[in-house]
């Protein structure tokens, strides 16, 4: 077995940071709580594991000259350099499938709470106004869905959403018509699923192809009365587009579990930071815009998040960093 300093950024729990602990108790290591920092690096780091908050750009590449492995706490991985990962022959291995039923449960979630308007109900009755006037939604059977993506998350939800009796409809470059057939749905063109779904969520990830994959031009096409759903990356969808269609009432609703440049949501000192000052304050100030809309509910990007779901991502980080240090890769993406 390698024994190899190991470098983790995890804001965890203090019994999940024990369980980390535990399971690497025979590799010099330290856990750091938060989001990585230039100055929270140690240069004799060799093994680095984050979670996708924190960003890992060819500077930390540089300011780690003995870095051998990089592990990331998710399923997503566009917080990597890859290209620099690869140049330089570093693995980057992640958890390929944790959530599939924990982020769906999540898609669900804020298609549920928009249908039955549930964020301003609950607001209400807390305010003590116990009236439901105003506060009429739709019944979801009948409706079409449209799902963008049918890797493992979409078909998880195309199962799901099958009980609420609504009809589906689907968008991927790489149709998987095995299982279209057994859950017996169509797979369309973007832009007629964009013209016809009552409900169109996104399971796809970020990828120089996929940014704004909704864009200004292709929300115009959506029905007025269409809810936007995004569990995947900020990255997918133009929020200014949003923006501007429920201002003009061009889209009836958004569901957002992910915001563009959501770490600036997190930590608003990153504004300053190398990047564009000025597109990180434009952007900032269109998700305060969707945060803050009547037409909309955000969460902080927590449909991984369940208990049973942590466990597995740690179990198989770890499992991911043993294996290495056998000798193999596994779950590498470069
Ligand atoms: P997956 O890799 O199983 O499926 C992705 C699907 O997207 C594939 O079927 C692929 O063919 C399709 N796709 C690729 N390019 C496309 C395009 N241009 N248009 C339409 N479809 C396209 O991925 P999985 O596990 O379903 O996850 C999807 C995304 O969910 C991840 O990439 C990640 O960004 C996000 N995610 C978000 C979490 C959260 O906490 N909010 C947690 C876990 C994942």
């Amino acid at each position: 077995m390698k024994k190899t300093f190991a470098l983790f950024f995890l804001s965890l729990t203090p019994d999940l940071t024990k369980y980390v602990s535990q399971k690497v108790k025979d590799l010099p290591h330290r856990i750091i709580p938060g989001v990585l920092t230039k100055e929270k690096l140690d240069p004799k780091t060799e093994i680095l594991g984050v979670f996708t908050d924190s960003k890992i750009t060819k500077d930390v590449f540089a300011a780690l000259p003995k870095l051998q492995l990089i592990i990331t706490f998710s399923t997503g991985f566009d917080h990597v350099d890859l290209a620099e990962a690869k140049r330089r022959g570093i693995p980057v291995c992640n958890v390929p499938t944790y959530g599939d039923y924990t982020v769906a449960q999540h898609a669900l979630t804020l298609i549920l709470a928009l249908s039955k308007k549930l964020f301003e109900s609950v607001k209400r009755v807390k305010e003590g106004n116990y009236d439901y006037h105003g506060m009429r939604g739709f019944d979801l059977q009948g409706k079409t869905l449209g799902v963008i993506g049918t890797g493992k998350i979409g078909q998880q939800l195309i199962r799901m959403i099958q009980g609420f009796e609504m009809n589906i409809i689907a968008y991927d470059p790489f149709p998987n018509k095995v299982f279209a057939k057994e859950h017996k749905f169509p797979y369309v063109t973007l832009d007629k699923l964009l013209k016809t779904a009552d409900i169109i969520t996104l399971h796809v990830p970020l990828l120089k192809e996929t940014h704004h994959l909704l864009n200004k031009k292709n929300l115009a096409k959506v029905k007025p009365s269409c809810y936007i759903i995004n569990t995947s990356r900020g990255g997918l969808l133009d929020g200014e587009a949003l923006l501007e269609g429920l201002q003009k009432n061009t889209i009836a609703g958004a569901g957002l579990d992910v915001l563009e440049d959501e770490e600036v949501m997190r930590d608003p000192v990153l504004i300053f930071s190398e990047k564009c000052s000025e597109c990180r304050v434009k952007t900032s100030l269109i998700n305060a815009m969707l945060i803050d809309h009547p037409k909309t509910i955000v969460t902080p990007h927590n449909a991984f998040n369940t208990i049973e779901a942590i466990y597995r991502i740690i179990d198989t980080s770890l499992h991911n960093l043993k294996t290495w240090r056998s000798g193999k890769t596994q779950n590498n993406v470069v």
